[in-house]
């Protein structure tokens, strides 16, 4: 039976404290909660170490002061706790989730006097994001009815809660359709990503991926661009349209709970038909490059 995430063992960092996991808790009036007033963060350990850690904690304080939260630790602190809490739970594979949120001192929208509270915890439940038989034969991903919105919308670049019920209800719709995930266009009707990835291409030697302008630059596509980019491929950022999908051999997902994900069909588009297998060379080479970090 899967461990529910509100009664479980453990220890979560809340507020400066380390406290026992079960009494993690917030009143239900919260500013955070009703209006998604929130920030977060995404990160895996690998053999004990966070990869990228600073970087996400850098990203943490940048999604904090776009929403207009300042997070009243230094990112010494965020980094020393991270690594701490690690340690506590006796982990060495495991995800990260860093969240920092308006608390319930006030209700309403005004956020000028809001008391911030700022935790992490860790699970190792994420082995892999996707089912390992999924993973194996790739992902099937419907175009979601949701599109990522202009960029003077909703701040794009912050890993805000706000903006992840499109990804929510994205994912439901995919999988009320019986399929793993959901494809987002932009408010171009260009491709944009996945509910928690951004989208690569391949085309033998050339892999083509979307220009980040209205979401996330995730740490992962940045790491992947590097990594491909290192190994010769010719890394194209541009604007994709949904019907050129038909030009692709094999599409994958990145992201750091996905690590990388390959991805079978989207819509009635098929990938991987071949003996093609770059994703999968792609999945072992970052696979070795998070852990040897
Ligand atoms: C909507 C969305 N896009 C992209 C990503 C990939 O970002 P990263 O590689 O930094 O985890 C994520 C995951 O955080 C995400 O939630």
């Amino acid at each position: 039976m899967l461990k529910t995430f509100e009664n479980r063992e453990g220890w979560i960092w809340y507020d400066g404290k380390f406290i026992e996991w079960n009494n993690a808790k917030s009143h239900i009036i919260s500013q955070g909660l009703h209006y998604a007033s929130a920030v977060f963060e995404g990160e895996r350990a690998y053999n004990g170490t966070i990869f990228k850690s600073v970087e996400h904690t850098q990203r943490f304080f940048k999604s904090a002061e776009t929403v207009g939260i300042k997070i009243p630790y230094s990112q010494e602190e965020i980094n020393q706790a991270k690594e701490e809490l690690i340690k506590k739970m006796n982990y060495k594979d495991c995800y990260v989730r860093p969240f920092a949120w308006r608390g319930s001192n006030l209700m309403g929208l005004s956020t000028t006097h809001s008391n911030i509270h700022v935790s992490i915890a860790v699970w190792d439940d994420w082995t892999t994001y996707y089912k390992l038989e999924d993973m194996k034969d790739g992902l099937s991903l419907i175009t979601s009815p949701w599109k990522r919105p202009p960029p003077d919308s909703i701040p794009f670049e912050a890993k805000a809660s706000g903006p992840y019920l499109i990804c929510t209800l994205s994912k439901s719709f995919a999988e009320e359709n019986g399929y793993n995930e959901a494809l987002m266009l932009d408010y171009r009707g260009l491709i944009a990503e996945a509910t928690s990835s951004n989208i690569f291409l391949i085309k033998e030697k050339e892999i083509h991926t979307p220009i980040p302008d209205c979401f996330l630059n995730g740490i992962t596509r940045q790491t992947v661009i590097e990594m491909v980019k290192n190994q010769g491929y010719n890394l194209i950022e541009r604007y994709i349209k949904p019907e050129e999908l038909k030009n692709f051999d094999e599409v994958f997902l990145t992201g750091t709970a996905a690590e990388i994900t390959p991805v079978k069909s989207i819509d009635s588009y098929k990938f991987l038909t071949g003996d093609k297998s770059t994703t999968f060379q792609f999945m072992k080479d970052y696979r070795d490059l998070v852990t040897k970090s």
